[in-house]
C-alpha cells in the first residue's frame, strides 16, 4: 500500500502567518491563519517593516498550534515546506530560516514553493484536476492566464500589463475612503449599487494580456470631478460599475484563451477569486462553453499555507528538494 504524505506547509509572503499539515496534497488536516490586517488596516496598507517583526512573534505560536490541532509530532511529517518568492523580503526571509531550521533538525527534506504555485493548486484541495486546463490568477499583485498541459507545465498566455486586479480594487477602496484589504469591502459596496456610472472599455484586442490601471485612473477622476462640482457621489453605482467592467474583462479574455486553445478545463485562485460576482460571472461564462471550472473555497483564495502545502506535495512527488542554502526572493516567474 502507497504511504501516506504529510507535508508541513508555511506561508508568510505577505500579511499572514500561516502553517498548515496537508496529506497526500489534498487533504487540510489542520490549518492556522493569523492575519496581520487589523494591525495594518490602521497604515492604509501593509507596511514591511511592520508585517516582517510580527511574522517572527508569530510564527512559532502558529507552527505549535498547527501540530496540536492536527495531534501530530514533527517525526511523524514527511517534508517541511514554506514559500520562498515572490513577496515581501523580510516577510518571506521569517517563514523561510523558520522551514529550514525544522528541516534541519528533524532531518527531513525541505521544499521551497513559489506563491503563485501555491495559489494554483489551492484547487487540489479536495479535487482531482484534469489537464490540460487554463488557469486563472488574480491576486493583490498578479493577474495571469497560464496554459498547463500537465501538473508541473506552466506556459503563460497574458498577463496583466500594468496593476493586477487586487491593486485596482485596493485602490478604489481608498478612492471611496473604504478601509484597508479594498477588496471585500468594493465587493460589499458593489453589491447595494446598480452599474450606472458608464465605464472605458478595457483593452479590448486579440491577445489574453490584461489591463487595469487605466480603470483605477478613470475611478478616481470620476469621483474627484464630482466631489469638486460639488455633487454627491453615489458610492454603491461606483463600485458596482467598476466591479461589472473588471469582471466583463475577466471574463473576455478568459473566454478567448478557452475557445482558441480548445480548453475544457478552467481553474481560478487568488485573493480576487473570492469575490461572488467574479465567481459567478466565470462559473456562468463556463457553463455556456461546456468547461468544467473549479474554484477554491473562499478561505483558500486569500493567503494560506494549506495552498503551499498542496503545491509541495508535486515538488515532493517529483523529488525537486531545495538545499538548505535556499534563499527567499522577492521576485521569482513560475
Ligand atoms: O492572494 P492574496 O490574498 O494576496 C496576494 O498574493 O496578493 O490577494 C489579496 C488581494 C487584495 O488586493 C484584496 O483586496 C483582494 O485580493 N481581495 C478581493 C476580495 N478579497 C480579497 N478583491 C475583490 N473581492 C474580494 N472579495
Ligand atoms: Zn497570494
Amino acid at each position: 500500500m502507497k504511504k501516506d504524505i504529510y507535508i508541513l506547509a508555511i506561508e508568510s509572503s505577505c500579511d499572514e502567518t500561516s502553517a498548515s499539515i496537508i496529506k497526500n496534497g489534498c487533504e487540510d488536516i489542520a490549518t492556522v491563519i493569523n492575519s496581520q490586517i487589523d494591525v495594518h488596516r490602521k497604515y492604509g496598507g501593509v507596511v514591511p517593516e511592520v508585517a516582517s517583526r510580527l511574522h517572527l512573534e508569530n510564527i512559532t505560536m502558529v507552527i505549535n498550534e498547527c501540530m496540536e490541532k492536527a495531534n501530530m509530532k514533527f517525526e511523524d511529517l514527511d517534508a517541511f515546506a514554506c514559500t520562498y518568492a515572490p513577496g515581501l523580503l523580510g516577510s518571506l526571509l521569517v517563514g523561510v530560516e523558520a522551514t529550514k531550521a525544522l528541516s534541519f533538525v528533524y532531518n527531513k527534506p525541505f521544499i521551497a514553493v513559489n506563491h503563485m504555485m501555491g495559489h494554483i493548486y489551492a484547487n487540489m484541495i479536495g479535487n482531482k484536476l484534469e489537464y490540460p486546463l487554463l488557469s486563472l490568477i488574480v491576486s493583490g499583485g498578479h493577474t495571469d492566464l497560464i496554459l498547463m498541459k500537465d501538473e508541473n507545465s506552466f506556459e503563460y498566455l497574458g498577463q496583466t500589463l500594468d496593476d493586477a486586479i487586487g491593486e485596482a480594487y485596493d485602490k478604489v477602496a481608498r478612492i471611496l475612503s473604504l478601509p484597508y484589504p479594498g477588496g471585500p469591502n468594493v465587493e460589499k459596496y458593489a453589491l447595494k449599487g446598480e452599474p450606472s456610472y458608464k465605464m472605458p472599455k478595457i483593452l479590448n484586442d486579440e491577445l489574453y494580456n490584461f489591463s487595469f490601471s487605466g480603470i483605477k485612473s478613470y475611478i478616481n477622476n470620476l469621483v474627484h470631478n464630482e466631489y469638486q462640482r460639488g455633487n454627491k457621489v453615489r458610492e454603491y453605482d461606483v463600485a458596482r460599475s467598476f466591479q461589472d467592467c473588471v469582471t466583463n474583462h475577466l471574463v473576455d479574455k478568459t473566454k478567448k484563451a478557452l475557445v482558441n486553445y480548445n480548453l475544457k478545463t478552467l481553474i481560478i485562485s487568488g485573493g480576487v477569486a473570492s469575490n461572488t460576482h467574479i465567481r459567478q460571472s466565470l462559473n456562468d461564462m463556463c457553463n455556456s462553453l461546456g468547461v468544467k471550472m473549479y474554484m477554491p473555497p473562499k478561505k483558500y483564495c486569500t493567503d494560506n499555507a494549506a495552498m503551499i502545502g498542496a503545491a509541495a506535495y508535486i515538488l515532493y512527488k517529483n523529488k525537486k528538494f531545495a538545499l538548505l542554502s535556499t534563499n527567499a526572493k522577492s521576485n521569482v516567474k513560475l
